[in-house]
């Protein structure tokens, strides 16, 4: 028989769906009421036995060409709204190798299950678990029976579908392994209802939640809230709940009912999805698992996941009292002897944002506004980049303007300028936002005194350091950094010399996609080679 190439013909919804049910979707157990819908719905006939052959041939090699076709059939944007993402295969595999290496479970749970990836990679991994595959989405839970079905799983599989923070699991004597991708959702897209329901459940465990947190905050605790003690589980999901307030909740159960043994933060630059933006966390936990330590780890690579191991033991206790979880999956940095923290010298300041650069921000000769409202400032990081060590002339700089929150000091000409700049910055809207309203008087931006040396602090690398020897006030693309006392020249210019050697993009917090940036708190935790030495140490 001729093995025909199944992606010529999942071509429509109804055509993926009708594939799946010839390979055998509808007889694993579970079926829903919405999967009968759907099928009513639908109007493709059965595909050929050769597009069935061709599907199953492609399973049989560890392929997901069902779960590939639907991510197709529905773009990125229309996945979003339910998180679906789906695990790249060296993901779950070094997720179920690591599995591989505990005692073995009687039952594998895969919340939020799509295609199938965990709940087949396990099925094959464990050949005596029963596998429960929780799924909202009727046509993924469909594709998800026939990606079982297909992969020879059926009688030890069901898949349920429903929402996985409520759904009847049934009981299980033995060990569940909990395994899966939780789906990644903003709080915002999260109905009033399933908040109050995360914050009772939390409290039912003496927890508190936030209604800030995304549907993987979710998805911890509707796990935490079913796992017993001798359970297992590895979760990929975005690293954010490491580092951020709604975070906690997560941080607290892994400390606490979920047993956290080690978290494996892949480097943002890795791109761990291919059609999402989001970093990417794996946590590996034994529910039950006395108190100790957490392993943190970070690579750089999928590939260098290896079988999660290997990692950095950090105390519970130090977890628990930090705030932010990502600086502890790096090796500790020691200062080293002759160096010094910035912030013993600097304070570290953003500047002040204008709230609407189109009005406040001119080119020279632009504006007849009086000279002495107009600051030559750093209004682009470029500007930062571009100069070296030392910013010595500012015809190039942009202007902002800066009036006084009392016009008083103004008469005659330069009253009547600055009035009819006003009139016209008002039609535009400029007295009307949000920042203009917070401000004393709405026109007056209230630039920061020109700061010695000026940072960028938001880059796809290293901050940038210029020692600004012409007074160039800054706004909210820079930091201003301010001695705390008076520093001679020499000093600030060995200081300038060692940042712009010393920073990497380690010591930020780095976003998806590379994007590295320094909170002025942060930027003050810099260390830098002592600038009163006149022999700075090597860096
Ligand atoms: C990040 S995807 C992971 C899919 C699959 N496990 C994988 O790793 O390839 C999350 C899945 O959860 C499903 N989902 C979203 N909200 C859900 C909920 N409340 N209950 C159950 N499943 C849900 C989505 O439809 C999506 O298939």
């Amino acid at each position: 028989m001729r093995i025909a190439a199944p992606d010529d013909a999942l071509t429509t919804e109804d055509a993926l769906l009708a594939a799946a049910l010839g390979l055998g979707a509808a007889d694993v157990a579970g079926w829903s009421p919405a999967e009968d819908d759907l099928v009513r719905a639908s109007a493709s006939a059965a595909p050929g036995r050769d597009v069935l052959a061709g599907l199953r041939a492609a399973i049989g090699e560890g392929r997901d060409p069902l779960g590939e076709a639907f991510c197709r059939l529905r773009d990125a944007a229309r996945r979003r709204p339910e998180g679906a993402t789906y695990t790249p295969p060296a993901i779950v595999g070094a997720m179920t190798a690591w599995a591989a290496g505990l005692p073995a479970p009687a039952r594998v749970v895969d919340p939020g299950a799509g295609s199938g990836r965990f709940t087949v990679a396990a099925g094959r991994r464990f050949p005596h678990a029963r596998l429960l595959a929780v799924e909202r989405d009727p046509l993924a839970a469909v594709v998800c029976r026939a990606h079982v079905a297909a992969a020879g799983l059926t009688t030890r599989a069901r898949v349920v579908v429903g929402d996985y923070r409520t759904a009847d699991l049934g009981r299980e004597d033995g060990r569940t392994l909990w395994l899966g991708n939780p789906p990644y959702v903003r709080h915002h897209q999260i109905p009033a209802g399933w908040k109050e329901w995360l914050t009772l459940t939390a409290h039912a465990h003496g927890l508190e939640a936030s209604r800030l947190a995304g549907l993987h905050v979710h998805f911890f605790l509707a796990t935490a809230a079913r796992a017993r003690p001798g359970d297992a589980g590895a979760f990929i999901t975005s690293s954010e709940w490491l580092d951020t307030n709604y975070g906690r909740l997560v941080r607290e159960l892994l400390l606490g009912p979920l047993g956290g043994e080690a978290i494996h933060v892949l480097e943002p630059t890795a791109s761990p999805f291919e059609d999402a933006a989001v970093t990417g966390a794996i946590t590996c936990f034994a529910p039950g698992r006395p108190e100790g330590t957490v392993r943190m780890r970070r690579v750089a690579e999928v590939a260098e996941l290896g079988e999660l191991d290997g990692g950095r033991e950090v105390p519970a206790a130090r977890l628990r009292e930090a705030g932010r979880w990502t600086p502890l999956t790096r090796a500790p940095r020691a200062v080293p002897a002759g160096w010094i923290a910035l912030g013993e010298l600097c304070r570290v300041h953003r500047g002040a944002v204008t709230g609407r650069n189109s009005t406040w921000v001119v080119r020279p000769g632009e504006t007849d506004l009086p000279d002495r409202v107009l600051f030559p400032a750093i209004t682009r990081a470029k500007e930062i980049f571009d100069t070296g060590a030392a910013l010595t002339a500012g015809d190039h700089l942009r202007l902002v303007i800066d009036l006084p929150v009392d016009l008083g000091a103004f008469e005659g000409d330069e009253l009547r300028r600055i009035e009819r700049f006003l009139r016209a910055a008002r039609r535009d809207g400029a007295h009307d936002g949000y920042i203009a309203r917070a401000r004393r008087a709405w026109w007056s931006v209230g630039l920061r005194a020109p700061a010695p040396i000026l940072a960028t602090y938001m880059a796809r690398r290293p901050p940038a350091f210029t020692r600004n020897t012409i007074g160039a006030r800054h706004i909210n693309i820079a930091h201003g950094l301010y001695p705390r006392t008076e520093l001679p020249e020499p000093v600030l210019e060995r200081l300038v010399a060692g940042l712009r050697h010393g920073v990497s993009v380690e010591d930020g917090r780095t976003y998806a996609g590379g994007l590295t940036k320094f909170e002025p708190r942060e930027m003050e935790r810099l260390s830098v080679p002592d600038p009163f030495r006149e022999d700075p140490p090597e860096w």
